[in-house]
């Protein structure tokens, strides 16, 4: 079982020190200090996320073939219910895929609203290191993954269906950013019933950096809605200078910022990983106040020196750590509320 220590609000101004503590009084994590290779991702699914990555690294594998490595996990996992196969639909009772990666070099490949795809995360890898383009998008990103050798399947699987049929049969359509939270709403935007995007970072020995970021999206979305994962510099975005930062959450108050963009240079600019997640997430709820309250974004950033940052509007974003010394560490990330 991961082991999961809890950070409250108070572990701030340790954290701008250095170190991460916890509220309960517990060991401090080094997450500040450097502890690279390291591959950190968003949510308690993120655990396994990272070891499949984790392993990739300690064979000697790039931290590209890494990040792809650990986002198929999620993809495949039949009980999760924002990412991958088992994604919920659209309101059409259509599921369509988001997936971006990125290498520190610059490199990077992605596809939106794709379907019939197990594994958007490889086939963005595909069009990132197989077309002169940056993402695909809907029939044209089918067409792609169909010529390089992916199978076509019928990925509804039939919890995600039935799902879907509760959903129609009140079929509100509430075009709002929580409509998935609001529908599964067994607590606030973000907590465990509600969580999204695997959202996953490496940095290796030599501070070399990658990222992934997949998600089925909002679930009962309107069919062509795509959200931040696919946008580079939105869900993610990775420069071996400084570091990678990735968002789980509403895409949409993601896009407007250029998160992860903002996050990774906020950190070029001196801030630590923290105190750039801390500053994107306060750009949001400053500029959207009223819709802030309701909604969740949480933001994870890793620099070249394997610091980890992690901030959220609301309570109940957690991100998972794996390093040489902890392969499945979990924590709650700080929250403006
Ligand atoms: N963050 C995932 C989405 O909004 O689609």
């Amino acid at each position: 079982m991961a082991d999961r220590r809890r950070f409250l609000a108070a572990s701030l101004a340790a954290t701008a020190m250095g170190t991460l503590s916890s509220a309960a009084g517990a060991a401090p994590a080094k997450l500040s200090g450097r502890a690279r290779p390291r591959v950190v991702s968003t949510w308690d699914f993120g655990v396994a996320a990272n070891q499949a990555a984790w392993q990739v690294i300690g064979k000697g594998g790039t931290v590209l073939d890494a990040v792809e490595a650990g986002a198929r996990v999620p993809e495949a996992d039949p009980k999760n219910h924002s990412v991958g196969r088992a994604g919920y639909p659209d309101r059409d009772g259509r599921l369509t895929l988001d997936a971006s990666i990125m290498d520190g070099n610059g490199d990077c490949g992605a596809v939106a609203a794709i379907e019939h795809i197990a594994h958007p995360i490889s086939v963005a890898r595909r069009v990132m290191e197989k077309t002169p383009h940056v993402l695909l998008v809907g029939d044209g990103a089918l067409q792609f993954a169909l010529e390089q050798g992916f199978a076509k399947e019928d990925l509804l699987t039939p919890d995600s269906e039935q799902a879907w049929r509760e959903w129609l049969k009140k079929s509100e359509y509430k075009p709002s950013a929580n409509s998935e939270n609001e529908t599964y709403g067994k607590g606030k935007p973000g907590d465990a019933h509600n969580h999204d995007t695997l959202g996953l970072l490496a940095v290796d020995a030599q501070g070399r950096l990658a990222g992934a970021c997949t998600t089925s999206g909002m679930a009962w979305k309107l069919h062509g809605r795509v959200g931040d994962s696919p946008i580079i510099g939105a869900g993610l975005y990775v420069d071996n200078e400084v570091g990678g930062a990735t968002s789980t959450g509403v895409g949409e108050e993601v896009i407007r910022t250029a998160g992860s963009f903002l996050v990774v240079e906020l950190m070029r600019q001196g801030r630590s990983p923290q105190q750039a997640c801390e500053e994107a997430v306060r750009r949001i709820v400053r500029k959207r106040m009223k819709a802030a309250k309701d909604l969740q974004v949480g933001f994870l950033a890793l620099n070249r020196q394997g610091e980890v940052g992690a901030y959220a509007i609301q309570k109940g974003f957690t991100y998972a750590v794996c390093d040489a010394g902890k392969q499945d560490a979990l924590f709650d990330a700080a929250s403006t509320m």
